[in-house]
């Protein structure tokens, strides 16, 4: 039996599809952080953003393509020549760059969307992949909503693009409907019918409407596929796109099954899909597979006692090849200033000034003399905390006092600044969190519609800290606020504040509405 195992290259859209989950978008330090992490954990590829989406896209294009040195850089760009031109002058300083360029090819879009005819569409495609290529040597080319399309169009539009100097070929199931038979099938069907397929890396890149993201992904890989396109913790569009823990380990796990390997570095994984949960605010639910909290947790006596006897009875991976267990004690009251530096390095955090230095330094003194042991998750939501009361910033937190008695209605007195100006607000409501809300609105009246709010801890013990997401609703946009304290009422009032600050700031394109 032969034991060559082909490259599976791992595309990571975190950044990109990920952030087009509602209330999901990240600023560019944010993206940067996430880039640095993902670079750690050896992703191939890292989609950065759709630069012409908006200014402060670009800008996060530009920044995550010259910070990640070890991945390619990628950004993606309609099939349109402003949009391509945007995308290779945001990654003219990557060591590595690509642009994904892609046009939907599916009747239905085709007809309703983009009302053009095939062969516009395919020579449309052509022209793109050629202005692409005069940019940069790695082109990426998609067909979107490719799980719909008509084979024989396909098969020609492939055919084009590759000619053109396409090398990398994505057939999306852009809304999440194919079954695994049928679209490991279509690759099948295409590397038989394209008569240059040789000459390119075929790609997937699933949605998981119908909860088959990793099936389809993985049964296109078994027919030839060698590039799956993914994100942390299955973030994206609607339901999501295929999770990049659940290939990774899936590959990993079954090597006896699939022909494929990754040279992801799967320590980072747990750390990874924590940062992503807490700068998006988008938290794990504990039984997801891999990242979630309760993933290799036995709890029934049989599991339990199995495990204790002999780990393999019951478990098919370990724990810590994935990065649980790892978040280590890493500093404490005592530490000084550089070791702090230091470790905020190593998480990819570097800061522009002395000053801002000197701040998240108080910051971390302040949270030592709460809690003992101060982790990597603790940084990371200090940070977040730093750069959340930094961007496009109206309101900051200040302080507040609340008034809980068992028997009397709760009351918050709580201080924040408007654009510097310190403002002091109060009410009652039902609970602490109801009336620290209460309090903002009666003051800022933002019209604005509490649709989620979560509290997690960031790390185990009654001292750790509460990572609290609000999510707010205006007018068809949607925030995510996210905040962390000790005092999770606190962390509530932080969150509250900082997706009010989202609300305010600039409005972004969607990739996929219209060319
Ligand atoms: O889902 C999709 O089709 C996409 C493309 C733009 C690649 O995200
Ligand atoms: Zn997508």
């Amino acid at each position: 039996m032969s034991t060559h195992k082909d490259k599976l290259v791992i595309f990571d859209t975190t950044l990109r599809d990920g952030e087009q989950s509602p209330g999901a978008s990240m600023t560019k330090d944010e993206k940067v952080r996430i880039g640095k992490m993902l670079e750690k954990m050896r992703v191939d590829v890292i989609e950065a953003g759709f630069a012409i989406a908006s200014p402060g896209d670009f800008e996060a294009v530009k920044a995550v393509a010259q910070a990640v040195k070890d991945s390619t850089v990628c950004s993606l760009a309609r099939a349109v020549r402003a949009d391509i031109e945007r995308a290779g002058e945001a990654l003219k300083n990557a060591n590595s760059g690509r642009i994904h360029t892609f046009i939907a090819t599916s009747p239905i879009h085709m007809k309703y969307k983009l009302q053009m005819e095939p062969d516009a569409v395919l020579a449309q495609a052509v022209e793109a992949v050629k202005i692409a290529r005069n940019l940069s040597e790695d082109v990426e080319f998609s067909l979107e909503d490719g799980s719909r399309t008509e084979p024989d169009f396909m098969y020609r539009i492939i055919e084009a693009v590759i000619a053109a100097g396409a090398s990398t070929i994505n057939i999306p199931d852009t809304v999440g409907y194919g079954t695994p038979e049928e679209y490991g099938a279509l690759f099948k069907n295409v590397l038989n019918h394209v008569p240059n397929a040789d000459k390119a890396i075929f790609s997937t890149h699933c949605h998981n409407d119908l909860g088959l993201a990793v099936a389809n992904s993985l049964a296109a890989v078994m027919n030839g596929v060698r590039q799956v396109e993914c994100t942390i913790n299955g973030l994206g569009e609607r339901a999501g796109n295929a999770s990049l823990e659940e290939i990774v380990m899936a590959v990993q796990t079954r090597k006896d099954f699939y022909p494929v390997e990754t040279t992801i570095d799967t320590r980072h994984i747990v750390p990874t899909s924590r940062l992503v949960a807490s700068v998006t605010g988008f938290p794990v639910q504990p039984n997801k597979a891999i990242v979630g909290a309760n993933a290799f947790a036995h709890e029934s006596g049989i599991h339990q006692d199995g495990v204790l006897k002999h780990r393999e009875t019951y478990e098919i991976m370990k724990a810590e090849d994935v990065g649980w267990n790892a978040n280590k004690l890493v500093l404490g009251k005592h530490s000084g200033r550089a070791a702090v530096r230091a470790r905020f390095e190593e998480l990819g955090v570097t800061f522009d000034s002395p000053e801002a230095l000197n701040d998240a330094f108080k910051r971390f003194k302040d949270l030592a003399d709460k809690k003992h042991e101060i982790f990597d998750e603790d940084l990371q939501a200090l940070v977040s905390d730093v750069k959340a009361e930094s961007v496009d910033e109206i309101y900051r937190f200040v302080g507040m006092e609340v008034n809980c008695k068992t028997g009397q209605k709760p009351r918050a007195e709580l201080t924040f600044t408007r654009l510097g100006q310190s403002v002091t607000t109060s009410s009652e409501g039902s609970g602490p969190v109801d009336a620290v809300f209460k309090a903002i609105e009666k003051e800022v009246n933002s019209q604005s519609a509490l649709e989620l709010y979560s509290v997690n801890a960031i790390t185990a013990g009654t001292e750790a800290q509460g990572d609290v997401t609000v999510r707010l609703a205006r007018n068809g946009e949607i925030v995510n606020g996210v905040g962390a304290d000790t005092d999770v009422v606190a962390a509530s009032a932080k969150a509250y504040l900082h997706a009010l600050n989202l609300l305010e700031s600039e409005g972004r394109a969607h990739p996929q509405r219209g060319v």
